[in-house]
C-alpha cells in the first residue's frame, strides 16, 4: 500500500516582477492531509478555493512554501511515473493516434515497441474503446478522448490518479456514464484517486472521502467518509442512489458547508 501526504503545507505563489516587495497572498494554509491506495479522495470548493494548486503540489509541479509532500515518506520533489495526471481538457497529442497517445509514457521509458502496443491494446480495452486504436485524435468524441486520456494516465501503473475536474467539460449524460466508468477503473488499478470537481453530486456518487476546501486561504473545512461508490460498483443506479434519504441529506449538509463559507468571506 502507497501514502500520498501532506504534512503542514502551505503555499503561496511567488510575488509578480516588480512586485517583490509585497508578500503575495496565502492560497493554502497548513494543510494536513493523507490519502492511501485504494481511497477515492474527492475535492469539493468553490472558485479560487485553491484545489487546482492542491493537486499541483501533489504532482510536483509546484513546489510548497512551508511542509512536505512525501509518498511513501519520500520527499515529492517533481513530477514522476508513479502520480499520473488528468485534466479537465484532455491534453492529448493530435499528431499521434489513441494508441500511440496511451503508449506515449512507455516510450518516454524506452519499453520496447511491441509491449507499448500491447499495453496500449489492454488499456484501449479497458477503457472500452477497443478497436478505436488507430483513430485520430479528431475521430474522437469529447468523452471518448477523456477515456484515452485516463488510459494514459494509467499507462506507466501510477500508485496515484490525480484528476482535476477531468468530466468538467461533458454533456450531462456522457459525464454520468464517465462517472461510472472512472469508478470501475479506479477499482480495477489499485490505485489512490484525487479527484477535484464542482458537482456535489459527483462527489457523493464517487468518494470513498469528500474533503471540503474552504477559501482565503484554503483550508480544510471537513472531511467526510462517503459510501455510495459501493452501490454504483455493485450495480446499483445513480437516481435509486440519489433518491436516498441519506444521499439527499448529505448532499444538503455539503450545499450548506460550501455556502457558509461563501457567505462568510462575503460578510
Ligand atoms: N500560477 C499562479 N500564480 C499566482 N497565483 C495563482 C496561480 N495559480 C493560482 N493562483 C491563485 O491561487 C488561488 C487558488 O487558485 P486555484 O486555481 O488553485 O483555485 P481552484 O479552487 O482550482 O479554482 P477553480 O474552481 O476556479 O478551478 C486563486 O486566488 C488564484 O488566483
Ligand atoms: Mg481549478
Amino acid at each position: 500500500m502507497s501514502i500520498l501526504s501532506f504534512r503542514g503545507v502551505s503555499l503561496r505563489y511567488p510575488p509578480n516582477q516588480g512586485r517583490t516587495k509585497t508578500l503575495a497572498p496565502l492560497v493554502l494554509d497548513r494543510i494536513n492531509l493523507s490519502l492511501a491506495s485504494g481511497e477515492f479522495v474527492v475535492v469539493i470548493g468553490r472558485s479560487g478555493s485553491g484545489k487546482t494548486s492542491l493537486l499541483n503540489l501533489a504532482t510536483g509541479f509546484t513546489a510548497p512554501t512551508e511542509g512536505t509532500i512525501t509518498v511513501d515518506d519520500l520527499p515529492v520533489t517533481g513530477p514522476g511515473v508513479d502520480r499520473a495526471v488528468v485534466f479537465q481538457d484532455d491534453a492529448l497529442y493530435p499528431w499521434l493516434n489513441a494508441r500511440d497517445n496511451i503508449a506515449f509514457p512507455l516510450k518516454l521509458r524506452h519499453i520496447a515497441t511491441q509491449q507499448r502496443r500491447e499495453r496500449a491494446d489492454e488499456l484501449l480495452e479497458l477503457v472500452g474503446l477497443a478497436g478505436a486504436g488507430d483513430r485520430r485524435i479528431w475521430e474522437l468524441s469529447g468523452g471518448m478522448r477523456q477515456r484515452v486520456g485516463i488510459a494514459r494516465a494509467l499507462a506507466s501503473s501510477p500508485r496515484f490518479l490525480l484528476l482535476d475536474e477531468p468530466l468538467g467539460a461533458l454533456d450531462a449524460l456522457t459525464r454520468s456514464r464517465m462517472q461510472g466508468f472512472l469508478l470501475d477503473v479506479w477499482k480495477k488499478s489499485g490505485a489512490g484517486a484525487l479527484l477535484i470537481t464542482h458537482s456535489i453530486e459527483e462527489a457523493l456518487l464517487l468518494a470513498t472521502r469528500v474533503i471540503v476546501l474552504e477559501a482565503d486561504p484554503g483550508r480544510l473545512a471537513a472531511d467526510i467518509h462517503v459510501d455510495f461508490a459501493s452501490g454504483l460498483l455493485a450495480g446499483e443506479s445513480p437516481g435509486q442512489i440519489k433518491s436516498s434519504p441519506l444521499y439527499k441529506s448529505m448532499h444538503d449538509g455539503l450545499t450548506g458547508l460550501i455556502n457558509r463559507n461563501a457567505k462568510e468571506d462575503a460578510a
